[in-house]
């Protein structure tokens, strides 16, 4: 028997079911040729069996060792040309994901909560259905409809008395009722009025502020909101402040901000310092305290940072606008 021949032919295996053929042939229980060799073992006188058994066991190991080694090359062989035969590569690293975000004002109004946040502020919230008395009335809005339809409500079908809020301000009075000063409070949320075109729509966001205390001035107003536009927007951020008229504040100031490189100035926040009849209304003596208020319009000062053009473009839901923030 050319044993020798046998470990040669393990060693050319082409493949699995060729080396499991010749494990057979040698090793099968039946006619194996090396295990037919092993029985003849019993047949011998005990110093033939000892020789005899030395030689044989060696080859076993022998044999054993070779077909163990080409099944480790061969199952290796069949892992590698994978990559010539099957597309899947799990070591490859695909291209990344692209990660969704918060929208613009969300994001946004995480950003003012967290200035306002630093300098003291509270953050409360308002409910989008307000009664008029505190949309309006509790406000020292006049009881005439002109007066309410300088901020174009939508009025609630079968509600009377009830409107979508035309602004964050109803919130001062919600939370002054609620606290006592000294207080520092910012509220954002969603307003409704009938207006629409490039820089109005129906449902915009504001962040309404309050500050109510013992001897709180306008150079505190002008100090808090100079500190949170330039936070927000840009430390360079040109403004100016002009008077202007709301019911609820005395004096009452607007807030313009340059609008991008052009000469343009952009209406962005109704401030001023809370009017008395508005402090009585909450029970707060305008003797002992006095505040302020603002309310800036989100949209309004996002267009100013990021420069865009249309209001409209923050509510149309396309990705290839949103991703750039
Ligand atoms: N509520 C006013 C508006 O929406 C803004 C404002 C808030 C003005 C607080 C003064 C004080 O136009």
């Amino acid at each position: 028997m050319d044993w020798q021949q046998y470990i040669v032919s393990i060693k050319q295996a082409k493949n699995s079911s060729e080396l499991d053929a010749l494990e057979l042939q040698l090793f099968g229980r039946k006619q194996g040729l090396l295990t037919e060799e092993l029985k003849k073992l019993g047949t011998m006188s005990p110093e033939e069996r000892k020789i005899k058994g030395i030689e044989l066991n060696a080859l076993k190991k022998n044999l054993e060792d070779a077909i163990a080694a080409r099944k480790q090359s061969l199952v290796h062989a069949t892992f590698s040309s994978l990559k010539e035969t099957d597309p899947l590569d799990p070591t490859l690293s695909l291209p990344p994901q692209p990660h969704g975000h918060l929208h613009l004002i969300p994001e946004f109004i995480r950003h003012v909560e967290d200035v306002f946040g630093r300098m003291g502020f509270d953050t409360a919230r308002g409910n989008e259905i307000e009664s008029e008395e505190y949309n309006f009335f509790k406000l020292n809005f006049e009881k005439d409809h002109a007066a309410l339809d300088m901020q174009a409500t939508f009025w609630i079908k079968d509600q009377p008395g009830n409107v979508l809020r035309t602004h964050t301000s109803p919130v001062q009075i919600h939370y002054m009722e609620s606290h006592t000063p000294p207080m520092r409070m910012i509220c954002p949320g969603k307003v409704y009025r009938r207006d629409s075109d490039a820089t109005h729509s129906p449902m915009f966001h504001q962040f309404e502020g309050l500050m109510v205390g013992p001897d709180v001035s306008v150079a505190n107003m002008k100090a808090i909101m100079s500190e949170a536009m330039r936070a927000l927007i840009a430390p360079d951020i040109e403004f100016r402040f002009r008077t202007s008229y709301f019911p609820f504040v005395e004096p009452g100031l607007e807030v313009d901000m340059k609008f991008g490189d052009s000469e343009k100035w952009l209406e962005v926040v109704g401030c001023g310092m809370i009017h008395p009849n508005v402090l009585k209304n909450v029970k707060i003596d305008p003797k002992k305290f006095s505040g302020f208020a603002f309310g800036f319009g989100v949209e309004r000062l996002l267009m100013i940072k990021h420069g865009i053009g249309d209001l409209r473009s923050f509510y149309e839901g396309n990705t290839r606008f949103l991703a750039q923030f």
